[in-house]
C-alpha cells in the first residue's frame, strides 16, 4: 500500500480526476510524469521553456514541492518514494534539455533554410565625382581621336616652367604658388608639362589629353585648394589652326554641357600659347540671366587654350615653321562644381560619404 500524498500544484483538474488525497505517491509521480511529457510538446519558444522550468524544476516548482511532502511518507516507504521522485526530476530535466536542444537546432535550421529571408546587402561603391568627371571628359576626347597620357607629379623646373616659356622672373615661379621640393624639383602646378614630355618623346602628329593631380601653395578656401586636378590637351601636326581648336573645344563643350549652349572665346595670356584664349559658355544655371555662380555676368569660364607658342616647339626641337598645334587646359574640380552646382571645393576632398553618395 502506498502512502497518501498531498500536493498543492496548480495542475488543471480534469472532471474525472480523483481527488488528490486519494492518490498514492506512485500514482502522483506517474501522473506528473505524464503531464510533464505532455507539456514538453509545447516547448516551442524560449519563453515556454522558461515557464516550464519555473513550473516544474525551480526551487519552488512542483517537483520541489513533492520532495517537501516526502517527510509525510512513512519511513519505510521513503527510500523508494525518494528514488522515484529523483527519477521524476531527472526525466523532467532531460526532457527540458532535449526541448532546448531541439529549439536551438530548429532556430539554426531556420537560418540555413529560410530562402525567403532577404540577404544582407553590402553598400555598393562608386567612383568619386572627381574621377567621374575625369572619365567623362576623357571619354569625349577619346571619341574625337585623342589618346590619354600621363606624367610625373614631381617635376623639374624645366618641364613645369622653363620649357613652357615662363620667363625667369615670372610670378608663377614664386614660392607662394609652387611647392618646391629642392631648388630644382617641385610639385607640378599644372598638367601642361606633360605636353613637353610628349613632344620630346614622339614626333608629330600628336593628339593627346593628360589628366592628373596638380599642386599649388595657396590658402585653402571655398574656391581654392592646395591639390586639385586638371586635364590638358595637345594637338600638333602640320597646318593646325585656331579654327581646329575652336571646332574641337566647342564640340567638347556641347557634348559635356549640352548642345544648346552659347559660347565665346576671350583673348587671354599664357606663356606657352600665342595667341591665348579662355572659353566661356552661357550660364545654364540661370539661363544667362545672371546669378551667384556666373557672378551676374551670364557667362561661365570653362577652360584656357591657345596655339602652341613657337618657343615651346623650339624647346623640344620641333620646327615651328613646319608644325603648329593647339593646347588647352581644363580644371576638373571647377568643371564638376559648375556642372553639379557645388559651391565649396573642400567638399570634394573631405570624403564625407553624405556628399560623395550624392554623385552615385
Ligand atoms: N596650365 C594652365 C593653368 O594651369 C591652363 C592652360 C591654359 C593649359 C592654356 C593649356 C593651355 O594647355 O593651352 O591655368
Amino acid at each position: 500500500m502506498y502512502a497518501r500524498f498531498f500536493f498543492s500544484g496548480s495542475r488543471r483538474k480534469q472532471a474525472h480526476e480523483p481527488s488528490i488525497e486519494e492518490l498514492t505517491v506512485k500514482e502522483i509521480i506517474a501522473s506528473m510524469l505524464a503531464e510533464v511529457r505532455e507539456a514538453t510538446d509545447d516547448l516551442n519558444s524560449e519563453e515556454a521553456v522558461e515557464r516550464f522550468r519555473l513550473a516544474y524544476l525551480s526551487r519552488k516548482g512542483r517537483i520541489a514541492q513533492l520532495f517537501e511532502q516526502l517527510k509525510t511518507v512513512p519511513a519505510d516507504e521513503r527510500p523508494l518514494t525518494g528514488k522515484a521522485l529523483n527519477e521524476l526530476r531527472q526525466i523532467t530535466q532531460s526532457l527540458l534539455d532535449g526541448a532546448v536542444e531541439k529549439l536551438k537546432q530548429s532556430a539554426g535550421s531556420r537560418d540555413r533554410l529560410d530562402l525567403s529571408l532577404p540577404g544582407r546587402t553590402q553598400p555598393r561603391g562608386h567612383m568619386h565625382i572627381v574621377s567621374q568627371t575625369i572619365e567623362e571628359i576623357s571619354d569625349i576626347f577619346r571619341r574625337m581621336g585623342f589618346s590619354v597620357a600621363d606624367g610625373p607629379e614631381i617635376e623639374t623646373d624645366h618641364y613645369n616652367f622653363e620649357a613652357l616659356n615662363f620667363p625667369a622672373d615670372h610670378p608663377a615661379r614664386d614660392m607662394q604658388d609652387t611647392f618646391f621640393i629642392t631648388e630644382d624639383h617641385l610639385l607640378r602646378t599644372h598638367t601642361t608639362p606633360v605636353q613637353v614630355r610628349l613632344m620630346e618623346r614622339f614626333r608629330p602628329p600628336i593628339r593627346a589629353i593628360f589628366p592628373g593631380k596638380v599642386y599649388r601653395n595657396e590658402v585653402i578656401s571655398a574656391r581654392s585648394h592646395v591639390q586639385f586636378h586638371q586635364i590638358d590637351g595637345l594637338f600638333v601636326d602640320q597646318g593646325v589652326t585656331f579654327a581646329d581648336l575652336k571646332g574641337t573645344l566647342v564640340t567638347f563643350a556641347k557634348m559635356y554641357y549640352g548642345s544648346s549652349l552659347r559660347y565665346r572665346f576671350r583673348p587671354s595670356f599664357f606663356p606657352f600659347t600665342e595667341p591665348s584664349a579662355e572659353m566661356d559658355i552661357s550660364c545654364y544655371l540661370c539661363n544667362a540671366k545672371g546669378c551667384r555662380v556666373c557672378k551676374q555676368t551670364g557667362w561661365l569660364e570653362i577652360l584656357g587654350c591657345g596655339m602652341v607658342d613657337p618657343n615651346v616647339f623650339r624647346s623640344v626641337d620641333v620646327d615651328p615653321e613646319e608644325h603648329s598645334g593647339y593646347a588647352f587646359g581644363i580644371g576638373i574640380e571647377r568643371t564638376a562644381m559648375l556642372r553639379h552646382a557645388i559651391d565649396d571645393i573642400r567638399l570634394l576632398f573631405e570624403n564625407d560619404l553624405r556628399v560623395n553618395h550624392q554623385f552615385n
